[in-house]
């Protein structure tokens, strides 16, 4: 059995040519984050990296209505300081392998998407929400904070005004207005996000995967350092291009007037 048809609990991984589809799948929880679904959120995550005939991830919530609903609060009651900051660095590496994941990922919200569940959209490169998704950061209103990486990617995604509004007064706002906000990329009917989020990922596919990788890097660690050292990285990067035969690919087929076929080498 490969890794990825591996049975899971919490959830399915289903694949489609070089796209691997993971559903969060606790729907009787709104799709909320316990320890297990966290777990094997993060072997699903290494195991599609590690796999080169993966080109690019769809992460979506199982039913029409939640992505997820966030951390699962009834484990709350029980946590210390201790155990707290331990659930919030966890969440937070998690999450982060999205973002350092060498191929795109793509976040199709099939409802709500809170908390935990907008934080890990928000790790994802792509947003793409169905019109009766609702996000927010209601964290405040159980007198906490967002622990995995809400109050750090909210901002760089949609500036200090927006993250404020979300995090601090708590509100829950419907796609459009996320979509007006940059918040998600687009939103369609529930019927068509499947649909739309494949296009786009078969689009991702057709795609140069050195060169994306290298992008994506490039955008994400390239905005948290200095420009001078973002320059540098991206000037680093993008010579190290040259040494694949994708680029002789991408020229010549637009040389010949035709559609480049990338093959990641
Ligand atoms: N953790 C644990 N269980 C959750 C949950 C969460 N984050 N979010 C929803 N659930 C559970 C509910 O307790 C309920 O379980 P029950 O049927 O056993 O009572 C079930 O999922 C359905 O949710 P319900 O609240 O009945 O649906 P709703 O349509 O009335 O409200 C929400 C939907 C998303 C607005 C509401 O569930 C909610 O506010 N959830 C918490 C969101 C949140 O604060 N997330 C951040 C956590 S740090």
């Amino acid at each position: 059995m490969s890794e990825l048809s591996k049975p899971y609990e919490t959830i399915k991984i289903e694949r489609e040519q070089s796209i691997v589809w993971i559903t969060l799948n606790r729907p009787h929880r709104l799709n909320a984050f316990n320890d297990i679904l966290m777990e094997e959120l993060a072997e699903a995550l290494d195991t599609v990296e590690n796999d080169p005939s993966v080109r690019c991830v769809i992460i979506t919530g199982e039913g029409d209505r939640a992505f997820s609903a966030g951390a699962d609060i009834t484990a709350f009651p029980k946590a210390t300081p201790v155990t707290a900051e331990e659930f919030s660095r966890k969440g937070q590496k998690v999450f982060s392998k999205i973002e350092e994941m060498s191929k795109p990922v793509i976040a199709a919200i099939n409802g709500y998407a809170l908390g935990g569940g907008l934080e890990l959209a928000l790790a994802c490169d792509f947003r793409i929400a169905s019109e009766h998704a609702e996000l927010g950061n209601p964290e405040i209103n159980l007198g906490i904070i967002p622990g995995w990486g809400g109050t750090q990617r909210l901002v760089r995604i949609v500036g200090l005004r927006n993250a404020k509004r979300l995090v601090m007064l708590g509100e829950r706002i419907k796609a459009d207005e996320a979509l007006q906000m940059g918040l998600v990329d687009k939103v369609v009917p529930f019927e068509k996000l499947r649909e739309e989020a494949k296009a786009l990922a078969q689009k991702l596919c057709e795609g140069p995967p050195i060169a994306l990788k290298y992008a994506k890097h490039a955008l994400n660690f390239g905005s948290q350092v200095p420009l001078d050292v973002g320059l540098r990285l991206e000037a680093t990067l993008m010579a190290l291009l040259f040494s694949t035969q994708d680029i002789k690919r991408g020229i010549e087929a637009f040389m010949s007037r035709r559609k480049p076929e990338f093959k990641g080498e």
